[in-house]
């Protein structure tokens, strides 16, 4: 194992930007080891760089373009060798492909394109990396999902979006079901209405910082937090 911190070693996907580099600097900030991952090595390296900049944290770029699966399997076999340890898997990186497209006229390439990157590449992902998180001793899966996929009440129009939420927090439920007696805690977030690029331009304003403090809370939960559970900053939210 190369350099290591007091609370471990954290992986945020699409973390170049929004809500995911925050998140990552806030875990930075708590002393995780941060393997900052994008889909954009150079952007990662900047990022990186920029977090780690004068704070004596340690912050790493990873590439990871999660809706390709040789590059989520090169990036697991990289995590494997250097640092060979994972305590803290936040599903961040998320695209807005069909929003506002109305649910009875929709446009499939761009439902399958949501489907891919939010669910698929996080599924994925969580998959190449359990071996490494079920060697931790405190093991947690965030995935960063959306009140728009929550069924009890969802309305609607943006299909894609909505449905690849929803099936990222079917796969909370079913993972969560399944490793619960490993020490494990898998939950879903929704960061709420954020000022980022996919938030601001529908007129977002809540600060990155609160909507990443939400995804903060479920990555460093102590062993006798929730586990399956759907929370909005801190609070449940129906599934
Ligand atoms: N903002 C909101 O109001 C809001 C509300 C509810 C939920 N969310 C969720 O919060 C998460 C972060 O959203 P955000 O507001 O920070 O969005 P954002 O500003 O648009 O950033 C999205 C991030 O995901 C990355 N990404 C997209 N496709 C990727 C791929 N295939 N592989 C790796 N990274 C990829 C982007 O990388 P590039 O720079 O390379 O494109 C970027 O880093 C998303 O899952 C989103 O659905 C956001």
């Amino acid at each position: 194992m190369s350099e290591q911190s007091g609370n471990g070693v954290a992986l945020v996907t699409g973390a170049n930007r929004g809500i995911g580099r925050e998140v990552a600097r806030q875990l930075a900030e708590r002393g995780y080891e941060v393997l900052l991952s994008a889909r954009d090595g150079e952007k990662a390296s900047a990022a990186a760089a920029e977090l780690a900049e004068g704070t004596g944290a340690v912050v790493r770029a990873l590439t990871l373009d999660v809706a390709d699966p040789a590059s989520i399997a090169a990036a697991a076999e990289q995590v494997q060798a250097d640092p060979g340890r994972l305590d803290v898997l936040v599903n961040n990186a998320g695209i807005g492909s069909d929003f506002g497209v109305s649910g009875v006229d929709p446009d499939f390439d761009k439902i399958q394109a949501a489907l891919e990157t939010n669910f698929y590449g996080a599924y994925r992902l969580t998959i190449a990396l359990l071996g490494l998180l079920r060697k931790s001793e405190h093991p947690r899966i965030v995935n960063v999902s959306s009140g728009m996929g929550g069924v009890a009440e969802m309305g609607g129009w943006s299909p894609g979006y909505r449905v690849s939420k929803a099936a990222l927090n079917a796969m909370t439920r079913i993972l969560s079901t399944e490793l619960a007696g490993e020490g494990f805690l898998v939950n879903s977030a929704c960061p709420g209405f954020v000022n980022t690029d996919m938030g601001g331009p529908m007129g977002a304003k809540k600060p990155v910082k609160d909507g990443a403090a939400g995804i903060v809370w479920l990555a460093t939960l102590p062993d006798d937090g929730p586990t399956g559970g759907f929370f909005r900053d801190g609070k449940p939210v129906a599934f």
